[in-house]
Parts: C-alpha cells; structure tokens; sequence
C-alpha cells in the first residue's frame, strides 16, 4: 500500500488587514510592524516621540499604512489614538499592545511613587483601554484579536530596581487570559509573549555596561534576541492560524527561563 503525502505550505497573508502597532517607531514594535507589513497588513503605526522613523517605517511597509501619535501615559491620548485609527482605516482586525517603558527606580529614589504609576499607566492601562476600545469594536464586526506584548518579568519576576515593571507585564497576563475566556464566543482572541532579552534601546546601556556575551551566556542560545525574532510569532497570531491558543502566553526569552 502506497501513501501519498500530501505536501501543503502555510502561506500567511494579512491583505485586508489593519492592524494597530503601539510604540513602532522603534524595537520590537517596529520589527513586529515590518513583518505584518511583508505579509501585506495595513498598519497603523503607532509613536510617541519619534515621528520622522515612525513615517519612514510606515512609508516602507507601503499598503496604505500610516503613522499615529499619542502619548499612552494619558487615558484620553489612549482614546484618540483608537478613534484617530477607525476614522483613517474605517476598521481594526489587531491590536498589538507593545509600547512600554522599564524606569530605573531604586527603592530609595524620590520618584519611586512617580515611577510606578508612570509605568502602570503607560504598561498596563494604556493596554488595558486599548483592549476595551478593540473589543467593543470587534464586538460589532466579526470579532478580532488582541496580541499583548508583556515580559519574562511577569513569571520569574524582575531585580528590585524595577518591581512597577514586573508588576505591570504581570497584569497583562491575567488582563489577556479574562479578554480570551470572556470574549471567545464573539470571535475574539487574545494572546501574550512573554520575551527576556531582546537587543533595543531599551537595555541598550546594560549591554554596553556588560557587554553582549555576558547576558548571551544567561540564555540557552547562543544569540541574543532581536525583534525579527519575535514577529513572525506575532505575524502568526495575526493571521487566526492559532486562534485555538487563546489566552496563552507564548515564551520567547531564548530559553533563558523555562517555566
Ligand atoms: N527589550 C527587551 O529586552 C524587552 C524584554 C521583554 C519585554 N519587552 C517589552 O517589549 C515592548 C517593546 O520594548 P522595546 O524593547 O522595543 O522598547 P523601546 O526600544 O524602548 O521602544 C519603546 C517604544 O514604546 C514607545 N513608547 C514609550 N513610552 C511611550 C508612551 N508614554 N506613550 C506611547 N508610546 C511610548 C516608544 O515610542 P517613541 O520612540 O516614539 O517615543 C517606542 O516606540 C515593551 O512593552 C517592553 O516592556 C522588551
């Protein structure tokens, strides 16, 4: 008896798509913006500060994306942001949660109580009324996803410099596990990735303070991680392949803490 092997390819197309990116102008949110884009999503660049490499990226990607400001910190800045997009696009399909922050506060600093809610306002709140404004979109189209970008810090914890950034990814996860079982029924998934290290600004010091064969040696590869390693997760996410995965949390911290 002879089987033949059927032999299929996975090809992801995100045409048709629109999808919202927080914080792509730069790091990992503008590797997850690039991916989307080859994969021909729509994308609605989302910046803060870094306007001119937030146009640039959006003029790459081409397919009629576009760039966004808002300032996350502030919940009305959350809301127009969200409405600014709809009335550009008309629609949303994803939501990727990814700007965040990760202050450097001691538990002796001043601006220890400034710094927590500073990092719960821009890393948990902001995520959390984008996610309300999506689902309630969602809610009256065909449904959608949410895809938040949280931390290893949520499970394994972080130093004491930074508890308001442990604290803050770790509210991500049960914020994505209650959107996945509660709005399931209406088409409407949510995901988590947790990453540890990935090469950005955003622990640019440390690496240059230790050098990149330091904190290499802590992962169970012998790369550090870049954004590009983390979008085609996100690409995946997007496209409903995995919708079955709802509510879970995807590790992409290089083996660096296997939980
Ligand atoms: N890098 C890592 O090792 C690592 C590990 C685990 C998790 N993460 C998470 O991954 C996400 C992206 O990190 P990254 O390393 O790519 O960071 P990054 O290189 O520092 O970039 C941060 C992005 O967030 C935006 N942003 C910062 N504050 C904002 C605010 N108040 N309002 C709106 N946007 C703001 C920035 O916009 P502008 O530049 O336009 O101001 C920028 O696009 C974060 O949530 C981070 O916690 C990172």
């Amino acid at each position: 008896m002879i089987f033949f092997l059927q032999r299929t390819t996975m090809k992801i197309d995100l045409t048709k798509k629109t999808i919202l990116v927080t914080g792509a102008s730069r790091g990992i949110g503008r590797g997850i913006a690039e991916a989307l884009g080859r994969s021909g999503a729509t994308v609605a660049v989302h910046y803060r500060k870094n306007k001119g490499q937030a146009e640039k990226l959006a003029r790459e990607i081409g397919n009629g994306s576009n760039v966004f400001q808002a300032d996350l910190e502030k919940p009305e800045a959350c809301e127009r942001l969200f409405n600014d997009v709809i009335r550009a696009f008309g629609h949303l399909d994803v939501l990727v949660n990814n700007a965040g922050i990760f202050l450097n506060s001691p538990l002796d600093s001043d601006n220890w109580l400034a710094d927590w809610n500073k990092t719960m306002d821009v890393n948990l709140r902001a995520a959390g009324l984008l996610s309300r404004l999506a689902i309630l979109h969602f809610q009256q189209r065909v449904g959608g996803r949410i895809i938040n970008i949280s931390s290893r810090a949520a499970f394994r914890g972080d130093n004491p410099e930074h508890l308001a950034y442990a604290a803050s990814k770790a509210g991500m996860v049960a914020l994505t596990k209650s959107i996945a079982r509660g709005y399931g029924k209406n088409n409407i998934t949510a995901f988590l990735i947790a990453p540890g290290w990935v090469k950005t600004d955003m622990n640019r010091e440390t690496i240059e303070r230790y050098g990149e064969e330091v904190i290499t040696k802590d992962l169970a590869l012998n790369k550090l991680t870049e954004p590009k390693d983390l979008a085609p997760m996100v690409v995946l996410l997007a496209s409903g392949l995995a919708d079955h995965a709802t509510g879970t949390t995807i590790d992409m911290n290089a083996g660096s803490y296997v939980h």
